[in-house]
Formats: structure tokens, C-alpha cells, sequence
């Protein structure tokens, strides 16, 4: 985890999800000391001389630049007995203290109340929880509890790696009351064939109390901000216990959804609202239709899997001719094995049918130094599993991936990321998996069974980011195991490496671990993707390719809000000249469908515009395209923006030129694709927080007038022979179309 996140994201955070009731203590400074003494719990040991430090800051940003391990603080606080009178419940206190890099255990005057996470010593090793939300309660009657006079809060931290401490919030002190335990969740959204919606949603109450209290929802036109419906409902629940409701409206773009529980007795009310998720791309053709951008880079004398992905009613019939020698294919699955022909370019053609139809497309391959000629499309575990991924878990995601059809569209890669290594090494020094995967190499031959690509994940430094084993000193060996196992992509993250650079600025001390593992990698003879992750320093994406890199990551890690899509999305400004067949700029994966590092897994945070406007984004960014979600649970919504056919061509067009922004025009900004045919892709987009018109005159573009102006994600023509498109764009929504 690189753990480092805009201040932006951390303020939005902390006040979004984590109100405190009206009366509340803060809990900003600390007193504070690295290492570890089980002493420094107890209510009487004298910190006087500690140093004091900010809460809901990381320790490296408070003069503890270089320092990972451990550290407690202590924080001193007063609280008076006028919260516990003023509570209506006046059941607990709770001590909310954000969130922990990465584990932590705390003490309320010397009595432990929680525990996220586990310690080194602990049974069964180190695990970071830094996604967790730290609320631990105390009863309010416990004895332990000094009201009106000083207590003491310690909290023991153990920090494997990256950042460390306590951050992303501001913590606080306060008494739950009932309203605290309710939680909305959205079960499920159909989408009916008369352009109806109907959503499901429960309302779970968390407590072993009885809440009771009344549900109110609105269904809001956002164009015109009328409401279209609105109701109140009595809802009793008892302890634990959830209740759902079923809502009905207009299946389109521009519903909103309020919903309100106000509990009766404290008279508090909590608010949740969200966008209605509405498909745009419409139901795909039943007759075959080649959903590759038609090139294939291998290296020559290397093992060559290709899956020619079609959509289309199965089974689909592949035919193939003017295959190079040392190639073959099978009709039945479209995948093309065997070894890459020596240097050079080969035009296949491909033919698929089924009862209904046939599509033909040439399938150009080039046997020589570039791999990638397109951005690469996959899965990577992160974003949704963290350091909690496991055999069975990448099993489920890829048979998902087929069976859900998105390895019709392109989607080929199944990634690794961190969480696999073992504790240590074997005797002879070779890199062994964890008991979560039994066995590496039968893993990657069961993906390319299917046509499936097989990626892993290491660091260049001793550690990974997750403090798991990375490759420092070990590279040839690793390069030498992933070859074994059969391994196709490899994402090598920077992450401890930066302790064997401290003090180095010099290009040369970041460029160093990529080039001993490129060079390990070059001595394979197989086709290893090298996906290089080291956050944009030393503005990467003007040597990434130097390293043989197919990929690098421009900026730190993507999180599931609009700040972080907003701020490495948008700031893709500089790079675009850099990226191209071969290689390409990587501004962290999709934040799509239900994603949560690990920890609470949830449905995107972000709304349907923003989701519609991330996946546009990125395919005129020329990004790399990896899912970052539960494959398995992938709804309707999420799989219809995967399963846009013109959208992905966007992303996969061969003449890999990435977009750039030629309008930025207060809230709106206009970003051009120059596309290999000689039309180009455009992105309309809104950062307002409103509904906003717009009239994009082509010539603002360097356009005269457009033959046709076609919709991408309605995949329909809107306009012909024009010279200006005019469009209402929802707020943090898109236009995307192609300029034919
Ligand atoms: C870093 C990377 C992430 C992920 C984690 C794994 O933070 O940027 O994408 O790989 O490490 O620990």
C-alpha cells in the first residue's frame, strides 16, 4: 500500500462518513514515541517527556520521515459527564480513531477496547488492516471511564511498511446513540423491459436495541429537480435486524434517491443518497463480432496464447488462415497457441460464425521487441481483496471473467497482486507462495487453459508494499520462478526499495531496479508484461519505456472516491506524447463495482456519472484497463459499462495515441483522441456539481464539419453533417463520442 492519499480524500473522508453526534470531544494531539513497552498503557506512566503529535496525520509527515515499526500514543483527554447526560440513549461512548497503518491496539485508562489488525508477534504473522475504520465503544457505565477528569486513550501502532500511524480522519470521542447503529445498503437494482427501475434496499440495525423510528425516501428528477415521488413509512426494528423496501421509478439518466431513517426517541435522522444507476450501452448483438483491435506483439521464439474475444450467441465457430508457421488454433475456443515466428509482420485472417451470422477481421501479428501494441485488459486482486487474495479467489475471478462474457470484449489478464509470497524463502533462496496458493504453477495453467493470461505482483526492494517478501537480491531467481510457473505479466512496485535509495536523487538510483529486472526478465524466453510501479517519480513515463517497461504508473494510488479519480484522471496532462504501442502511461486501476482492499467490501463510492466517466476517461487516456472488483459479484450496471464494444475500441485503438485536454473551459473540459481510421474520440466532461449545458463548436477542436457524431456509450448516431454539438451533461458526467 503506498498509503499516501490526498489531503483532499482524507477531509472528504473523514467528514463523510464519519459525523460525530452534536456534542463530541476532539482527540487531535497525542503524546507520541516510537518503539514498544507494554508499560505505556497504563494510566500512570509519566510521558512528560514524549514529544507530542498530531492525530490523523501520518507519523512521516511529523518529523518521522524514515521511521516503520512500532509506536504508541497517548492521548490525554477530559470528558465530561455532560455528554453521557446530554445523550439520549446514554448507552456507550464510542473512541473513533479513523483509520491505522497499519495495526493497532487500544487502551482506554489501561483496558483494552480494540484491536485492528496483527502484530509481527502475533499467531500467524503480520496483517495490515490500514483500510479498516478504528470505532471501538466502551459501555458508559464502565467504572473505567473518569468522567470530568483526565483519561488516558493509548494506542499501540505497528507500522510494516510505507506510511505510519493514525490518519485519514479526525478522531473523536462522543456517545453512540440509536440512530448510529442504522445502516442503508443497497441489495439490488433491476432494470425492467417497460424502462421502469426498481431498486432494493434494506435498512439493518446494527444494535442489540430496538430502533424505532420512520423511513422517508424521495425520488428526485435532477434535470429539473422536481420530485417524482416521495413517501414515509413507519419501520420498527428490532435488534439486528434489517428491513427492505422495494422503490420504482423511470429507468434513465438523472434519478436521485434520498432516503432518511429519524429515530423516534433522539429525534436524530440519518441521510444517504445516490444517484440511480441507468445502463446506457445497449444489449449486444446475438450474430459474431470481433471485439479485437487486431494486433498481437510477441517476441520471436516465445510462447504465444491469444483468444480472438468475440461476443456473440455461442457456440461460435473460429476459422483462421495464413497462420505462421509454429502456430495453431482451436475452432471450438478461438485460442491460438504455440511459438511466436521469427522477426516479423504477419497478416491472419479470422473469420467467427454461429447460426445467426459471421464477422471477419485481419489479425495482425508482430513477432519482434514490442509486447502490449495495446493497452493490456484484465483483473488485478487489489482493489478488491488487498493482502486477503487467495487461489480460490483469482479461480472464482477468472471463471467469472469467462463466464460472464468479458473475455468476449478483450478482458484477458488475471493479476496477482500483492498478499501471495511466503514468509520466507527456501533454502536454496527460490520464492515459495503462502498456504493461499497451493500451487503457482497449476494456477497459471489453469488460466491458460482458458485463454488466460497469468500476472504476479513483487517489489524491488526486500519488502512489498504489504510487507510481504520482494525480489532484492533474488531477481534472476524470481524472473527464472515466474517463468516457471508460466507467468505473463509482471508488476514490480517500488515500495521498500526507496530504504536502498535514501539520500539518492539521482535518476540512475530509480531507474537501477528496473533495469536489473528487465534484464533478468529479457533472459527469459517467454513474454512477461513488465508493468513498472513506482508512482510517477522522476516523471516515469519519459524513460518507462527505456526499461522495457510495457506500462508504468504516473501517480499514486486510485481509491474509490471522486477526489482521487478527479485528481489522477484529470492531471494527465503532461504524458500524453509518452505513451504508444509498446507503452503505456498507468493511472491506477478501475474503481469499479464492488472494490474495498480487503476490508469492508462495498459498491463503488463513486456515482453512475462518475463511473460512466472513469471508464470514457480512461479509454481516451490509452490506460491500461485492469478491474479492480469481486468478479464474482458483478452486477448488471458495472458488466454493461465493461461490455461497451465501442468504448473498449476506444481504449485498444492501434494507433495508441493518448488523449489530450484542448478545452478547459471553468468546469468543463474537452479531452481529443486522435484515432487510427482518422475520426477521433472526444470526452465532454463535467466537473460541476450541477447539471450544465454545453455547445462544443468543432472548430475549438481544430474540426471543420463532422459527417456523423455518434454516441459511444449508446452506440447510436446523434448527429450528421454538423459543425457543433450542444449537450446537458450530468454533474461529474460525460459526453463521449466519436467524431466520424
Ligand atoms: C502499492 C501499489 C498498489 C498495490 C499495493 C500492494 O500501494 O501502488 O497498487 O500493488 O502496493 O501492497
Amino acid at each position: 500500500m503506498k498509503k499516501i492519499l490526498s489531503l483532499l480524500w482524507l477531509i472528504t473522508m473523514g467528514i463523510a462518513a464519519h459525523a460525530q453526534n452534536g456534542n463530541f470531544v476532539k482527540l487531535s494531539t497525542a503524546k507520541f514515541s516510537t518503539g514498544n513497552d507494554a508499560a505505556w498503557k497504563e494510566t500512570g506512566f509519566n510521558d512528560t517527556n514524549w514529544k507530542n503529535i498530531k492525530v490523523g496525520d501520518v507519523w512521516q509527515e511529523q518529523g518521522y520521515s524514515d521511521y516503520h515499526g512500532f509506536a504508541w500514543y497517548r492521548i490525554h483527554v477530559v470528558i465530561p459527564s455532560a455528554l453521557k447526560k446530554q445523550s439520549v440513549w446514554g448507552d456507550s461512548l464510542r473512541v473513533f480513531l479513523a483509520h491505522v497503518n497499519d495495526v493497532d491496539e487500544t487502551y482506554f485508562n489501561g483496558k483494552l477496547i480494540g484491536k485492528t489488525g496483527a502484530f509481527p508477534e502475533d499467531r500467524g504473522g503480520y496483517v495490515s488492516k490500514w483500510p479498516a475504520v478504528r470505532n471501538y465503544c466502551i459501555a458508559a457505565n464502565d467504572p473505567a471511564i473518569k468522567w470530568d477528569q483526565e483519561n488516558i486513550i493509548a494506542i499501540k501502532v505497528y507500522d510494516g511498511g510505507g506510511s505510519g500511524g493514525i490518519f485519514m480522519g479526525a478522531p473523536y470521542i462522543d456517545m453512540l446513540e440509536k440512530f448510529d447503529g442504522i445502516v442503508f445498503t443497497q441489495t439490488e437494482i433491476s432494470f425492467l423491459p417497460n424502462a421502469q427501475s426498481v431498486r432494493k434496499l434494506t435498512i439493518g440495525n446494527s444494535f442489540k436495541t430496538n430502533i424505532t423510528g420512520k423511513f422517508h425516501y424521495r425520488i428526485l428528477d435532477e434535470v429539473t429537480q422536481k420530485t417524482i415521488a416521495e413517501k414515509t413509512l413507519n419501520a420498527n426494528l428490532p435488534p439486528l435486524r434489517k428491513e427492505t423496501y422495494t422503490l420504482a421509478f423511470p429507468h434513465r439518466e438523472g434519478i436521485k434517491l434520498y432516503y432518511e431513517f429519524t429515530e423516534t426517541a433522539s429525534g436524530k435522522t440519518k441521510t444517504f443518497a445516490e444517484i440511480a444507476p441507468y445502463l446506457l450501452t445497449p444489449k449486444a448483438s446475438l450474430k459474431p463480432m470481433i471485439n479485437s483491435a487486431g494486433v498481437l506483439g510477441v517476441h520471436p521464439g516465445s510462447p504465444v496464447l491469444y483468444k480472438i474475444p468475440t461476443s456473440g450467441q455461442k457456440p461460435l465457430k473460429y476459422m483462421v488462415k495464413n497462420l505462421p508457421q509454429g502456430l495453431s488454433f482451436d475452432p471450438k475456443t478461438g485460442i491460438i497457441t504455440g511459438t511466436a515466428p521469427k522477426a516479423g509482420n504477419y497478416l491472419v485472417f479470422v473469420s467467427v460464425s454461429n447460426t445467426l451470422g459471421k464477422d471477419e477481421k485481419i489479425l495482425t501479428i508482430k513477432s519482434g521487441k514490442l509486447l502490449a501494441l495495446t493497452p493490456p485488459m484484465g483483473w488485478n486482486s487489489w482493489n478488491c481483496w488487498g493482502l486477503n487474495v487467495s487461489d480460490e479467489k483469482v479461480r472464482l475471478s477468472a471463471k467469472a471473467m469467462v463466464d460472464k462474457g468479458l473475455t468476449d470484449y478483450g478482458w484477458n489478464s488475471i493479476n496477482v497482486d500483492d498478499g501471495w509470497q511466503a514468509p520466507s524463502r527456501q533454502s536454496n533462496g527460490e520464492i515459495v507462495p503462502n498456504e493461499k496458493f497451493p500451487d503457482m504453477k497449476a494456477l497459471g495453467t489453469h488460466l491458460h487453459q482458458q485463454g488466460l493470461k497469468f500476472g504476479i505482483y513483487s517489489s524491488p526492494g526486500a519488502k512489498t508494499c504489504g510487507g510481504y517478501l520482494g525480489s532484492l537480491g533474488h531477481e534472476g531467481q524470481d524472473a527464472g520462478t515466474y517463468f516457471n510457473w508460466g507467468v505473463d505479466y509482471l508488476k514490480y512496485d517500488l515500495c521498500s526499495y526507496s530504504d536502498q535509495t535514501a539520500g539518492d536523487t539521482t535518476l540512475f538510483a530509480q531507474q537501477k531496479p528496473y533495469i536489473v529486472m528487465r534484464n533478468e526478465l529479457a533472459k527469459q524466453q517467454r513474454d512477461i508484461v513488465y508493468s513498472i510501479c513506482q508512482y510517477g517519480i522522476k516523471d516515469v513515463w519519459k524513460w518507462g519505456a527505456q526499461m522495457n517497461g510495457n506500462l508504468w504508473r504516473t501517480t499514486e494510488d486510485i481509491t474509490d472516491t471522486w477526489e482521487s479519480l478527479y485528481g489522477i484522471g484529470f492531471s494527465q496532462t503532461n504524458n500524453a506524447a509518452y505513451a504508444g504501442p509498446g507503452g503505456w502511461n498507468d493511472p491506477d486501476m478501475l474503481i469499479l463495482g464492488r472494490v474495498g482492499w480487503g476490508e469492508n467490501l462495498h459498491q463503488t463510492n463513486l456515482t453512475p456519472y462518475e463511473q460512466y466517466t472513469h471508464m470514457s476517461l480512461w479509454s481516451l487516456l490509452s490506460a491500461p484497463l485492469l478491474i479492480g472488483c469481486d468478479m464474482d459479484k458483478l452486477d448488471e450496471f458495472t458488466l454493461n459499462l465493461l461490455k461497451n464494444r465501442e468504448v473498449i475500441a476506444i481504449d485498444q485503438d492501434v494507433a495508441g495515441k493518448q488523449a489530450v485536454r484542448v478545452i478547459n473551459d471553468k468546469q468543463i473540459q474537452v479531452w481529443v483522441k486522435q484515432l487510427a481510421d482518422g475520426s477521433k474520440a472526444i470526452g465532454i466532461f463535467n466537473l460541476g456539481e450541477k447539471y450544465s449545458k454545453y455547445t462544443l463548436d468543432f472548430n475549438k477542436i481544430h474540426m471543420g464539419k463532422v459527417k456523423i457524431v455518434r454516441d459511444l456509450w449508446q452506440q447510436k448516431d446523434i448527429a450528421k453533417n454538423v459543425a457543433a454539438v450542444s449537450c446537458i451533461i450530468p454533474p461529474h458526467g460525460v459526453r463521449f463520442y466519436k467524431l466520424m
